[in-house]
C-alpha cells in the first residue's frame, strides 16, 4: 500500500459534509511544489491555484493577462504537491467567456494537463450555459461572486460589491442558481458580511469568503498577503499572520553581509 493510499483526501463531498455538520473551511492560494508541501502538510482543506498568480507570481497589476498554459503550469506543481487537499483551479479570463464549448475546452485541458481535481469560475447567469456544460463532463466547479476580478475594468474599482439592494438581490439570485447547476461550493469576494451570512443560510454547498465575513461555511486568503509577503496590500479583510518580507529582508542582508565579507563558505560549508 503507497503513503498516498493512506491519506484521505479531501473531495467535494468532504467540503458539503462539513457545512452540514458546521465545520469551517480553510483554503488558501498555491501556485508552486514548495509553497503547496507546505500548505498541505498544514491541513487546508483546498488549495486554489488562483488567477491571483498574475498579480503575485508575475507582477502583473490585474488577474487578466494570465494564460490557460500558465495556469496549467503553476497547477501542474502544485498538484504534484498535494498529498491531501482538494486542489481547485481558476479557469483565467478570456479561457471561458466567449461560448460554452471553449469553457469545455478550456476546462479539460486544465484537468488533463494539470491534474486539479476542480475549476473555479467568476460569474453568474451571464455564463450558466458554460458552468452547465462544465459541469456535464463531470468536472466539479466552484462558483465566484461578488468582487470578481476578471471584471476590474467593468467595475472601475476594488471596492466592495452588492452594498446596493438590486446588486445584492441578484448576488443572492446567482448563488441560488450556482446551486442549481451543481457547483460544489461558491467564493463570495469582498461583499459585506450580512449578504454573505444570508447567501450561505440560504445554499446548501459551502460559501469560502474573501472579505465578506464571519458567516460563511469557510475562507481563503491569497498565500503572499497572508504571509506579509506583499507589503503594499492591505485591506481591511486581510490579516497578516507572518512578517515574511522582513524575515526574508534580514535574511538576503545577513547573506549578502556574509559573502561580501568572505564569511561565507567557511571551511566547514566548504569540500
Ligand atoms: O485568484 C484568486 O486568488 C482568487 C481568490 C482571491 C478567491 O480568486
Amino acid at each position: 500500500m503507497s503513503v498516498h493510499s493512506e491519506i484521505k483526501r479531501v473531495t467535494t463531498n468532504t467540503l458539503r459534509d462539513m457545512k452540514s455538520k458546521n465545520e469551517k473551511i480553510a483554503c488558501l492560494t498555491a501556485y508552486d511544489f514548495s509553497m503547496a508541501t507546505l500548505v498541505d502538510a498544514a491541513g487546508i482543506e483546498v488549495i486554489l491555484v488562483g488567477d491571483s498568480a498574475s498579480n503575485v507570481m508575475a507582477g502583473h497589476e490585474t488577474t487578466l493577462p494570465i494564460t490557460l498554459d500558465q495556469m496549467i503550469y503553476h497547477a501542474q506543481g502544485v498538484v504534484r504537491a498535494v498529498k491531501r487537499a482538494l486542489v481547485v483551479v481558476d479557469l483565467p479570463f478570456g479561457s471561458y467567456q466567449g461560448n460554452s464549448e471553449e469553457a469545455l475546452r478550456s476546462a479539460i485541458k486544465i484537468m488533463k494537463e494539470s491534474g486539479g481535481h476542480a475549476v473555479k469560475m467568476e460569474g453568474g447567469k451571464e455564463i450558466e450555459e458554460s458552468i452547465a456544460r462544465v459541469l456535464s463532463a463531470g468536472i466539479p466547479v466552484m462558483g465566484h461572486l461578488g468582487l470578481t476580478p476578471q471584471s476590474i475594468y467593468k467595475f472601475g474599482t476594488y471596492t466592495v460589491r452588492a452594498k446596493e439592494e438590486q446588486e445584492a438581490q441578484m448576488l443572492k439570485e446567482n448563488a441560488l442558481l450556482l446551486e442549481s447547476l451543481g457547483c460544489f461550493g461558491v467564493v463570495l469576494e469582498k461583499i459585506p458580511a450580512k449578504l454573505a451570512t444570508e447567501v450561505s443560510q440560504s445554499l446548501q454547498i459551502p460559501t469560502i469568503g474573501i472579505g465578506a465575513g464571519a458567516g460563511c461555511d469557510g475562507q481563503i486568503l491569497v498565500i503572499h498577503d497572508m504571509l506579509g509577503i506583499n507589503k503594499d496590500f492591505s485591506p481591511r479583510f486581510l490579516r497578516r499572520y507572518a512578517d515574511l518580507a522582513a524575515i526574508m529582508n534580514d535574511a538576503f542582508t545577513q547573506y549578502k553581509n556574509d559573502v561580501k565579507a568572505s564569511d561565507f563558505p567557511n571551511k566547514s560549508e566548504s569540500y
